[in-house]
């Protein structure tokens, strides 16, 4: 039944014969090759640091100007690295702002830390700046997510650096969610700057690790390290060794692993997002991420006779703050996106 839509649960890990699926946001591509070879050699098996390991957390600070490896808090994926990072940096019944639409995990997560989210409407998934700055007030922190899941749509950057003045002339921490930075087709990231800028990344997608559940934040705020480092201490401990070996072992991997995958993610993105405007849909280019957004008639309904009568997995929009929509992620071969965008044309022109 339709109703059985209440999160994208019912859809996670969901595999079966002739299913395709556009549900889960896990790159389908290999993670770098030299990530196994440590593998047959490895023996540690203690705990490890809360913080996270010494050599992961110097070589990620290779990566941002100015920093060291003190910045950093290894993590179990992006999701703890936000989890971490809201529980330190606020009270109960502080708001955060979130732009429309956004990641599913975001209100809930909130939520459950007794936050409130308030919301700005973005154009085209851009952010309107004068709405950002009104919803802004009084907020103790805003969450920015460009690339974003699930729009694909980047942010401008005199908008970030805005956003930049803003909030630090307001005490307002921006936490910047990163974890698409490296999968951009119109050009590089632009990096949220900034004492009061805490960021959260991941070697779920540039690396293609989601199962092995790395990611990490960055702050320049040494107090803010220090209060998520006490609270892990307390919950998960440290993140799985082995598997900051393996995103250590990633950090080495060359350039041209990454050109290559953006490659491939390019020809996925022109091919599903033709194939969606050839079958008469409304919905904005990706700019950067593996997802498409499109407006479809009576959404609900649209997803659930999708999975049933064509066996192809779709997500609601109202998941992610965007009703009128369903998000179709693209991270699967070409064949497959071919006899989805197929399927998809059939139940349209019933
Ligand atoms: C915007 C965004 N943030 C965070 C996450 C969680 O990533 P991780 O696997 O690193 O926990 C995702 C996963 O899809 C995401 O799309």
């Amino acid at each position: 039944m339709e109703d059985q839509l209440k999160d994208p649960s019912i859809f996670i890990g969901l595999q079966g014969k002739n299913l395709i699926s556009f549900g889960s946001g896990q790159p389908d591509l290999a993670p770098p090759e030299q990530v196994f070879k440590i593998l047959p050699k490895y023996k540690q098996f203690k705990y490890g640091l809360i913080q996270g390991q010494e050599n992961l957390r110097e070589a990620l600070s290779k990566q941002y100007e100015k920093s060291n490896k003190a910045n950093f808090v290894i993590t179990n994926g992006a999701s703890e690295a936000l989890d971490l990072t809201f529980r330190s940096i606020c009270q109960p019944g502080d708001k955060v702002l979130v732009h429309k639409p956004y990641y599913y995990s975001y209100v809930p997560l909130l939520e459950k830390n007794h936050l409130k989210p308030v919301f700005t409407e973005t154009i085209n998934g851009k952010i309107d700046f004068n709405d950002f700055e009104e919803k802004a007030k009084g907020c103790k922190a805003v969450l920015i997510n460009s690339p974003s899941n699930p729009t694909g749509r980047i942010q401008e950057i005199s908008i970030l650096k805005k956003i930049e003045k803003t909030c630090a002339e307001q005490d307002i921490t921006i936490v910047s969610d990163e974890v698409y930075k490296d999968l951009i087709y119109e050009r590089k990231n632009y990096m949220l700057h900034g004492d009061h800028v805490v960021t959260i990344n991941s070697f779920s997608k540039t690396f293609a690790m989601c199962g092995f559940r790395v990611g990490y934040l960055y702050s320049k705020d040494k107090n803010i390290v220090k209060k998520t480092i006490a609270l892990k201490t307390h919950t998960s401990m440290n993140t799985s060794i082995i598997a900051q070996e393996m995103a250590f072992e990633a950090t080495k991997a060359p350039h041209s692993y990454q050109q290559e995958q953006l490659t491939i993610w390019k020809k996925r993105r022109d091919l599903i997002y033709q194939g969606l405007l050839d079958l008469g849909l409304d919905l904005w280019n990706p700019e950067g991420a593996f997802y498409v957004l499109p407006k479809v008639p009576n959404p609900r309904k649209t997803v659930w006779d999708l999975f049933k009568k064509h066996k192809v997995i779709t997500y609601l929009g109202d998941w992610f703050g965007a009703p009128e929509r369903i998000r179709l992620s693209y991270a699967l071969d070409q064949e497959k996106i071919e006899e989805g965008l197929k399927r998809i044309g059939t139940y349209l022109k019933a």
